[in-house]
């Protein structure tokens, strides 16, 4: 019987994508997927450290492993990703949880088959690191399990420096892959009936900057989206400060391309993006907003926003309130900050107590909910194209997405998975859509 793996992701599409990646490893090493601990013969953990809540849940569930590992000494533990990656993280790790066998980092996770052959021949624990990121590995092919969605890496790291970010610490300076490689593994993808594909990057707004990889990130998008076949294309993450219209002008040109944009906003008010070292201003990020609807009069815009950063005045957070009305997003992930240590904001002035930052994200969570509702609602009584990603068998019911996101519920006798379905919207709850397919259209397999 082979010998099974369990993975174990936080964090974001990067790092889930990422976990698709090392599963790729441990299948092509022989091993099986389980969805459970107790049955697994390795558990890796991917970590995610953008947050501190995010670092919590890993250390919680890291340490609820000792007994088992207890019962099954044999059992191989691996914890790799963004958190073994920070400065002294792995000491702290080692001396808190003494049983983990292999630590390794976001930036040598092709290495895990090596150290998992180190560990079986040596018996002793096993920890690698790279402090910078090497040349981008391109033959680690994904064990892909969100079928009929695949995700492609563009590039690699981040040079910004965002000043309560950790990223660019944790994953290196950026990296393009070359657009070859990128248009090769579309092709496939599309090939083998992958129905959306979503270009993944920090930053994709700078993939090419440094001229080696062939194209910019308007001419990428152009030739991935004249690639034939059935399917729709998407991108995150735009950064406000690269954003621009020939991205813009592609967009528009491509009936495959969704006409959304992820372009993450994180504060109102320009004192804060300032200190924030976002390098635009709530003006810019309006213009550009306008520039959008401008050419894509549908377009819409989702968003990241933080409350509590360090100096941030109830004003502050007003202007913050004030722009989210203003743009009306399609949806928006809302943070606390959360002190990272190395970071610029670690040590400035002005830390914003805890109780007055949970004020401002309840505020905003509440403002948020009402305007995506508000917005849901808009959707009875229309018809909406959507990829089917899913049965959910809680409710009984198929789902899958708009090109907006917007998530979509239906009954249907056949298996509509990695079908376009139209639905006529009957009912808006909250961000889900409820519809019954539309018949007699003519439906894309
Ligand atoms: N605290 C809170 N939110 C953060 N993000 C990044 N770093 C932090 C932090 N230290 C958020 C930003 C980013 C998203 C991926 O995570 O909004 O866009
Ligand atoms: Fe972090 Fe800013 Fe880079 Fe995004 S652009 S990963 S927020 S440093």
């Amino acid at each position: 019987m082979s010998q099974k793996y369990h993975i174990v992701t936080y964090g974001c599409q990067m790092n889930v994508h990422e976990s698709e990646k090392i599963a790729g490893i441990l299948q092509r090493m022989g091993y099986t997927e389980t969805a459970q601990n107790d049955d697994a013969d390795i558990i890796v953990f991917n970590t995610c450290c953008i947050r501190e809540n995010a670092e919590n849940h890993a250390f919680g569930n890291i340490g609820a492993l000792k007994k088992l590992k207890k019962q099954k000494p044999e059992l191989i533990i691996a914890v790799g990703g963004c958190m073994t990656q920070e400065k002294g993280k792995t000491e702290i790790l080692k001396k808190k949880f003494p049983f983990i066998d292999i630590m390794f980092g976001a930036l040598n996770f092709e290495e895990l088959e090596t150290l998992i052959t180190r560990k079986k021949q040596e018996k002793k624990k096993v920890i690698s690191i790279r402090e910078t990121a090497g040349e981008i590995v391109e033959n680690v092919e994904p064990y892909r399990t969100s079928y009929p969605n695949a995700w492609v890496n563009i590039t690699y790291g981040c040079n910004n420096f965002c000043s309560y970010c950790i990223v660019p610490y944790v994953r290196g300076r950026e990296r393009s892959r070359k657009k070859e490689h990128i248009l090769a593994e579309v092709r496939s993808l599309v090939q083998a009936g992958y129905k959306e594909i979503t270009l993944l990057g920090q930053n994709v707004n700078s993939y090419g900057a440094n001229g080696t990889a062939g194209a910019n990130f308007a001419q990428l998008l152009d030739e991935v989206a004249q690639i034939e076949g059935d399917f729709r294309l998407r991108f995150m993450t735009s950064h406000p400060k690269d954003f621009n219209e020939d991205v813009v002008k592609v967009m528009k040109k491509h009936d495959k391309i969704c006409k959304l944009v992820h372009l993450p906003v994180q504060s109102g008010s320009n004192t804060i993006l300032s200190a924030m070292n976002r390098r635009y201003t709530r003006e810019k990020y309006l213009q550009e907003i306008q520039m959008l609807r401008a050419h894509i009069p549908n377009a819409e815009v989702t968003t990241d926003i933080i409350v509590g950063f360090p100096g941030e005045t109830e004003e502050d957070y007003l202007l913050t309130e004030d722009l989210v009305k203003q743009v009306d997003f399609a949806s928006a992930f809302t943070f606390v900050y959360s002190k990272r240590q190395g970071t610029k904001a670690a040590t400035m002035d002005g830390q914003i107590p805890e109780d007055i930052q949970k004020d401002r994200i309840m505020r905003l969570v509440e403002l948020v909910n009402t305007l995506t509702r508000q917005k849901s609602e808009k959707y009875v009584g229309k018809n909406v194209r959507i990829l089917c990603e899913d049965y959910d068998k809680k409710k009984g019911l198929y789902m899958g997405r708009d090109e907006f996101g917007r998530m979509g519920y239906f009954e249907s006798e056949t298996d509509a998975v990695g079908k376009f379905v139209d639905l006529h919207i009957t009912k808006a709850n909250g961000i889900s859509l409820y519809g019954e397919r539309v018949k007699n259209t003519e439906e894309k397999e």
